[in-house]
């Protein structure tokens, strides 16, 4: 059984076919990448496996659960997550607060059950903060919980970016270029925390453009141009591919 499944995937807007036919298998427990060049329709793709847009065509499967016309909500609550190209931190609120907000929103926390149960309720947030202190921890970031988000660096922001996917306790993380802007040093932190958390059981999908990084993190690759997969295999394969090569440099998107 695969952790994702997505076969077909088509999708325009206004006319413009950015998907085309797009698949990928996604096995449970590994570390999978897609590349591609610049526009090649990756982060669409990544938009559409995970509910944050329709697929015009095809469908998706998270392990043996037909998730096509699902939420995102309901993809998350089924163990799949996916963060941004560029992260969505909630710039005002606190570290610690962006953490809680991400548990939070999956729960589905509503006023009348804050009313209704109010001793579950607080329960709850001290299981929830537990957790979130623990990943500050994992990640690195303790020092600066009580910093507003927006005052992170850029690596900082992406290590909160994983840390607020990983609140939500998925089996499988969509990364969307998780490298850019993380400065050289952070690199090396970031690939050791993704392999420690897959030693854990848990599986990844990174879209990106640094090839080090994905030498270093991925078994296989699938390679998307124009909207299609051109080709799989092992990051060395792939990229001695001639017509890998040539998407590249001849700038095709
Ligand atoms: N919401 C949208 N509306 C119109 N065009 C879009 C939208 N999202 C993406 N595109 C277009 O789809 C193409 C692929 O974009 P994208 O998925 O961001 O590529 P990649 O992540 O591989 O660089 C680009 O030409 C982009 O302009
Ligand atoms: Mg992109």
């Amino acid at each position: 059984m695969s952790a994702l499944t997505a076969t077909g995937i088509s999708k325009s807007f206004e006319g413009l076919k950015v998907l085309d036919g797009a698949w990928i298998d996604v096995p449970e427990k590994q570390i999978i990448g897609l590349i591609g060049p610049n526009g090649a329709g990756k982060s669409t793709f990544l938009t559409v496996v995970s509910k944050f847009a329709e697929p015009d065509t095809g469908s998706i499967y998270c392990r043996d659960l037909d998730v096509t016309r699902r939420s995102p909500e309901a993809l998350a609550q089924a163990g799949i997550v996916r963060t941004f190209q560029i992260p969505r931190e909630f710039g005002e609120l606190s570290v610690l607060d962006n953490m809680m907000i991400a548990a939070k929103n999956q729960i589905g926390e509503s006023s009348w059950r804050v009313l209704v149960f109010p001793t579950r309720i607080a329960q709850q947030d001290r299981v929830i903060a537990a957790r979130a202190h623990e990943l500050l921890d994992f990640l690195g970031l303790s020092a600066v919980k009580g910093n507003a988000a927006k005052n992170l660096s850029g690596g900082q922001k992406k290590l909160l970016e994983l840390g607020r996917a990983l609140m939500t306790d998925p089996f499988l993380l969509l990364l969307d270029e998780p490298f850019a802007g993380v400065a050289p040093g952070l690199v090396d932190v970031l690939i050791e925390k993704i392999h420690d958390l897959n030693r854990r059981g848990i599986g990844f999908l990174i879209v990106e453009h640094n090839m080090e990084a994905v030498n270093a993190l991925c078994g296989s690759v699938y390679v998307m141009v124009r909207g299609s997969i051109l080709t799989d295999g092992t990051p060395q394969k792939v990229s001695n591919d001639p017509r890998v090569l040539e998407a590249y440099l001849g700038g095709a998107a």
